[in-house]
């Protein structure tokens, strides 16, 4: 109820709610030293109300663990948001290593570039203005979007939270360009709410995300903010987003999204999807 609530606001009145809900537990936070150096205040962080550190430090675990990620990797984060996924990052890539980010949200690419990019310069940002019903009231077709790098650049990529809150024309053309600028061989994580057998069969029986408008081989949440939760077909995303795509998944960790039970802190969410440039 408040969370559709919240989400019923325009971005901006959106962004001041927040920072008044939290300014006390910022500001007595600011005042004891609570916070990692490189973390922002709760206020600032738009991407999601998960534990910021708990969240970031697990997909650096994953990509070591799944993904052959190593301290000179180089790495793209598509939607990098306020630096979730950077964070930890810049504890583990030495200066050989190379981070790139960009996001539709000036506000959150502005603090990484102050926070992190001026002290790690192997660590860039750009802000590039997307159109996201969700995050933006304006912006760029990203249907048509070309990612800022050359081909076969990467070796990691890192699409985290991002295609929960895009449609699939959106979608369908990042996977290209995530296959395009990855090296052969290249390993990434990339979360989804999926939709198949299992998570249908968790959505009837539990008090789970329920995605309500069937769009055939993706469902929407709400109809009025469509990127607010987007969740694709097993089929959709097998054939048309990892094979045609040149990309295929080579491990995954399905989330508690359909179920809604997490038993431990560090459960995902969302389905998270391992994949390799073939
Ligand atoms: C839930 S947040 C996750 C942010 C970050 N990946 C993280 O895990 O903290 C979703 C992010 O996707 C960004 N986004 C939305 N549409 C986008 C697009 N077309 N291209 C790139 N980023 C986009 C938003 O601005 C937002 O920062």
């Amino acid at each position: 109820m408040l969370r559709s609530l919240f989400y019923s606001l325009p971005p901006s009145l959106r962004y001041w709610a927040r920072r008044l809900y939290y300014f006390p537990v910022d500001t007595y936070d600011g005042i004891m030293g609570n916070r990692h150096p490189l973390q922002p205040p709760k206020g600032i962080i738009y991407t999601g109300s998960g534990d910021y550190l708990v969240e970031s430090y697990k997909r650096l675990e994953q990509l070591r663990e799944h993904c052959d990620f190593k301290s000179n990797s180089s790495i793209v984060d598509v939607g990098s948001g306020i630096g979730r996924i950077a964070v930890p990052l810049t504890e583990y890539l030495d200066s050989k290593g190379k981070y790139e980010g960009f996001d539709v949200v000036k506000m959150g690419v502005d603090w990484c570039k102050k926070n992190i990019s001026s002290k790690y310069p192997n660590f860039n940002f750009q802000y590039i203005p997307l159109m996201n019903d969700l995050y933006r009231s304006d912006g760029e077709d990203p249907t048509t979007f070309r990612f800022p790098y050359d081909d076969n650049t990467f070796d990691s990529c890192v699409i985290n939270s991002v295609f929960t809150h895009m449609v699939p024309e959106e979608v369908d053309n990042y996977m290209g360009e995530v296959s395009r600028v990855l090296k052969k061989g290249g390993k990434g994580i990339i979360t989804f709410f999926i939709i198949n057998e299992v998570s249908e069969s968790n959505m009837s029986k539990h008090d789970g995300f329920k995605f309500k408008h069937d769009l055939g081989h993706y469902r929407l949440m709400d109809e009025k903010v469509k990127s607010a939760n987007v969740a694709y077909n097993e089929d959709y995303l097998q054939e048309t987003l990892l094979r045609k795509k040149g990309l295929k998944e080579i491990h995954r960790i399905h989330g508690f999204w359909s179920h809604g039970i997490r038993k431990d802190k560090k459960d995902d969410f969302q389905d998270v999807l391992f994949v390799e440039k073939i």
